[in-house]
């Protein structure tokens, strides 16, 4: 069967009724409907009749539908804040060449974020470079498909750090203003919470959850040596590069669950195969950020610029600490999943697929991390969420 072609003009707005989608997705839909009203859904296909299940496996790797593209024009999205806001840190705290390239690093932020683990600057750039593919990809898999890509250009318009080692360009997302969601850090080593569930969990670090706060030196007064702290970095460098360490596990645990909440509604078993193997190098960033979060040194500080005090606690401490918060519990613990009658497993979490594309954008926006973008700019991710999170599996 030939591939069918989305037109791009298509994607505006169209409500993924059966009766649109049916366009890209007809033989599919018919079936479904057919067995429906013989009541037989679930059960087997004898052969011969109908669709064999290898022709419908054919079918849906040769389908593309409206619902598939607005997913993955979301994700495109999604994918081109997450590369802007990894470049400002790759700049400042990353490993500054080719792959990567932009900025000559900021020596006492680096300094800061290698306390937290030595190779923090290697994986700085590593989920850097990451990003640049997942966007460069999806747009590139939307346009072979006759799709529209996604661009956010016109909204690159945020103030750059004024640090040395920061390129001086117009960027998408703030990192200078941020409310650091930590709850992941409690959710991961909850042996009962799901989100799913309708379970709330403490913050880890409560102090940088509230308030605005840096994760990226905002000026030079912010690097400013320390003789009497061991390598000379000041509270304020530690605070700001501890902040970054729990900001990446924040964004990554995000995008975690938002592939996995998105494929529940892809069709293409094409785009499936997209959605899961991209979702899966968000876990990988997420286990690795997790581990290194926990090695945030303890620390209290005021901040000059915001007059806030930022404090880092002892993790292994009340009311963290004991055997269920222990800063080395890096992989998630088991916990209930889909019903409390079913026994506890490890899982990513949250993973409801509702509402998933609009969430993402309110935990991105309730984090600080476009304070000072346009009305336009939230209008314009507002809508590719709701064309995302109308998509329905085909
Ligand atoms: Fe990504
Ligand atoms: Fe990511």
């Amino acid at each position: 069967m030939a591939r069918e072609i989305l037109p791009a003009k298509s994607l505006l707005a169209p409500k993924p009724t059966s009766q649109n989608e049916s366009v890209f997705s007809a033989p599919s839909v018919q079936r479904r409907s057919f067995l429906k009203g013989l009541g037989v859904v679930g059960t087997a296909l004898s052969a011969g009749s109908l669709l064999s299940p290898m022709a419908e496996a054919q079918e849906r790797n040769d389908v593309i539908t409206v619902g598939d593209v607005a997913i993955l024009r979301f994700l495109a999205a999604a994918e081109i804040l997450e590369t802007d806001l990894w470049q400002q840190y790759n700049e400042l705290g990353g490993i500054q060449d080719s792959e990567v390239p932009g900025g000559s690093g900021s020596k006492l932020y680096t300094a800061g974020l290698e306390i937290l683990d030595e190779d923090m600057p290697q994986y700085i750039h590593d989920n850097t470079e990451d990003e640049l593919t997942h966007e460069v990809f999806i747009n590139a898999y939307l346009v072979s498909q006759g799709a529209k890509p996604v661009s956010l250009e016109q909204f690159r318009n945020l103030p750059s750090s004024q640090a040395t080692g920061a390129q001086q360009i117009g960027r998408l997302t703030n990192l200078m203003q941020l409310s650091v969601d930590t709850t992941w850090y409690t959710r991961y080593r909850s042996r009962t919470g799901n989100p799913d569930l309708g379970d709330t969990f403490m913050q880890a670090v409560p102090s940088i959850a509230m308030g605005q706060h840096p994760a990226i030196p905002r000026t030079d007064d912010d690097v400013q040596p320390d003789p009497s702290k061991a390598h000379h970095i000041s509270d304020l460098t530690q605070a700001i590069a501890n902040t970054a360490g729990f900001h990446f596990a924040t964004i990554e645990q995000g995008g975690t669950s938002l592939y996995a909440m998105l494929a529940q509604r892809v069709t293409s078993l094409e785009v499936l195969r997209i959605v899961l193997s991209i979702g899966g190098t968000e876990i990988c960033h997420f286990q690795t950020w997790s581990d290194k979060a926990g090695n945030a040194p303890p620390l209290s500080v005021v901040d000059p610029v915001t007059g806030l005090t930022v404090t880092f606690p002892d993790l292994n401490a009340p009311p963290l600490g004991g055997e269920d918060f222990q800063t080395n519990l890096i992989m998630p613990e088991p916990t209930a999943f889909l019903s409390r009658k079913l026994p506890a497993c490890s899982i990513i979490r949250p993973t409801a697929t509702k509402g998933a594309a609009m969430g993402a954008v309110r935990a991105l926006t309730a984090d600080g991390l476009f304070i000072g973008q346009s009305k336009e700019f939230f209008k314009f991710m507002k809508t590719l969420a709701t064309e995302a999170d109308l998509a329905v599996r085909q």
